[in-house]
């Protein structure tokens, strides 16, 4: 079974002004879907046929290769970037999530501030993250298509920080996408259900 592209869980125009839908069309429509069609191209030519996408990404960093790991790795870390985003102000942490964010962070705006620097300050392409580690939340990033799951990491949340992400809409701005982003559109039932174990993300559904 060839892997497809997820549906996005809203319209691609609900996330405006903070993302638009010329934004979805390209990063999306385009440079998503060009990694879930390199790795169906790949996976016959190298014996994966049937496999799920995680036994993919797993195999492909065991034998060091890189061009099936970048792009399944990439189909995994935009699938579930697009389930951490939901229309403005419609949700808000809660529960066990809020409760380990004033203890881990001192609060949201804390948190938010964290990851929004090392998000910022991460060189050239990759991924802000907010991972489970030892029981405490903490706040890391990856380079290029690197993702939790292949680090035996417990992956929360994500920002991704290609410039193809806020290009079209922010230019060179990475900050101020940043702050835009995780200020105003994040999917916090999503990252509580993380939290909680129940959150298996479309990417985990394929294969
Ligand atoms: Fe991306």
């Amino acid at each position: 079974m060839a892997f497809t592209l997820p549906d996005l869980p809203y319209p691609k125009d609900a996330l405006q002004p903070h993302m638009s839908e010329e934004t979805f069309d390209y990063h999306w429509g385009k440079h998503h879907k060009a990694y879930v069609d390199k790795t169906n191209g790949f996976v016959g030519e190298k014996g994966l046929e049937g496999a799920s996408l995680l036994q993919v990404i797993r195999t492909a960093k065991e034998r060091g290769d890189k061009g099936l790991f970048n792009n399944s790795a990439q189909i995994w870390n935009h699938s579930f970037f697009w389930q951490c985003l939901a229309p403005q102000g419609s949700t808000a942490p809660s529960g066990r999530l809020k409760d380990m964010i004033d203890s881990d962070f001192g609060g949201q705006d804390a948190l938010l501030e964290k990851l929004a620097t090392e998000a910022t300050n991460h060189f050239a392409s990759g991924w802000g993250w907010l991972i489970l580690n030892s029981g405490k939340l903490e706040v890391t990033s990856l380079h290029d298509a690197d993702t939790p799951v292949a680090n035996g990491m417990t992956p929360l949340l994500t920002v991704d920080v290609w410039e193809h992400a806020y290009y079209i809409d922010y230019r060179n701005e990475r900050p101020r996408f940043l702050k835009s982003v995780l200020e105003n559109i994040i999917n916090w039932d999503f990252v509580g259900q993380n939290l909680d174990g129940q959150g298996e993300t479309r990417a985990d559904q394929q294969g």
